[in-house]
């Protein structure tokens, strides 16, 4: 199995278009200490010529230029995407269904609650259903969306998308609103949660023994926003477990059995994405990459 990381920041990537933060302005400096990252996705294959796409990102035609895996390769109209698999209904997630058009044909999975959002709004109809089937998957039953990768969706603390926030909005329940994945072939498992809330014992029950995890990275302290003036809400209040502090990603996961593990979905402010800081190091002194976009894993 190979697996690449298309985008590796999290919604508004990064730069962001109008943060000024400080990871921000050192990115637009071309500072050699921090890259420019793309919004969240993966691609994943078994065999090299069928590829999953993990989230449609709203940089995909970026991101599928500069990934030549992916590039059309038979005849005059082709792409190496057979599948596509969402996570959640975010616009960083979803938004590069718009881009996915021209009556190329792929499959499009999601839990229930996600292909309702899309079916809502008609705008995604753009992926016409007779190219594009929204195929149902049943929650923790393995499924091979294209040959050779055995899939497993399972839910993980989340909520609703910020886009369906409302009054009555729970923030941590794990429902169909936010799923991990577990990518297998030949033996060797990805696991793939760009979106987590709390690291809960049946997460690591998920996570135990994978090969490679790709975990939610998205900000390095809950207050890491409010502190920067950029915001009001916390990491927690956003739907994603803070790397450090009590109950963080880095504590939670010490001790868990795991090969490889890279966290993705990296918000701009975050400072682990600057070489030599305090942060990073300790996120890699407790054995994770950063991911950075084009990073392969090869399982
Ligand atoms: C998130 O991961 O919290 C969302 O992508 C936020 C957003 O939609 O901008
Ligand atoms: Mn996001
Ligand atoms: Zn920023």
């Amino acid at each position: 199995m190979k697996a690449i990381i298309l985008g590796s920041a999290a919604g508004g990537g990064l730069p962001q278009w109008n943060c000024r933060c400080r990871v921000c302005e050192l990115a637009r400096l071309d500072d050699g200490r921090v890259s420019p990252r793309t919004q969240s996705s993966i691609a994943v294959t078994q065999d090299g010529e069928h590829w999953l796409l993990v989230n449609a990102s709203p940089d995909i035609r970026q991101q599928i230029a500069a990934t030549r895996e992916l590039h059309p390769r038979h005849g005059a109209r082709h792409s190496p995407i057979a599948a596509v698999l969402l996570t959640n209904g975010d616009v960083d997630h979803v938004a590069g269904l718009l881009t996915l058009r021209e009556s190329q044909p792929f499959k499009l999975y999601a839990t229930a609650t996600t292909r309702e959002s899309l079916d809502a709004n008609r705008i995604f109809s753009v992926a016409n259903p007779d190219f594009v089937p929204r195929l149902p998957i049943v929650m923790d039953e393995p499924f091979e969306p294209v040959p050779g990768l055995v899939v497993t969706m399972f839910a993980v603390p989340g909520k609703v998308p910020l886009w369906l926030e409302d009054a009555a909005m729970v923030i941590g329940e794990a429902t169909e609103t936010t799923v991990g994945l577990d990518i297998e072939a030949g033996g060797r498992r990805l696991l793939y949660v760009p979106g987590c809330a709390d690291v809960t014992d049946a997460v690591k029950r998920r996570i135990r023994g994978a090969d490679a995890l790709l975990f939610d990275g998205t900000l390095f302290t809950d207050g890491e926003m409010v502190e920067a003036g950029l915001g009001h809400k916390t990491a927690r209040r956003m739907g994603h477990v803070p790397m450090s502090g009590d109950g963080g990603s880095l504590e939670r996961l010490r001790d868990l059995p795991v090969g490889r593990r890279i966290f993705v979905h990296i918000n701009n402010t975050n400072p682990v994405l600057v070489a030599e800081t305090r942060e990073r190091g300790t996120a890699e002194a407790s054995g994770w990459e950063i991911g950075h976009d084009g990073m392969e894993v090869a399982l």
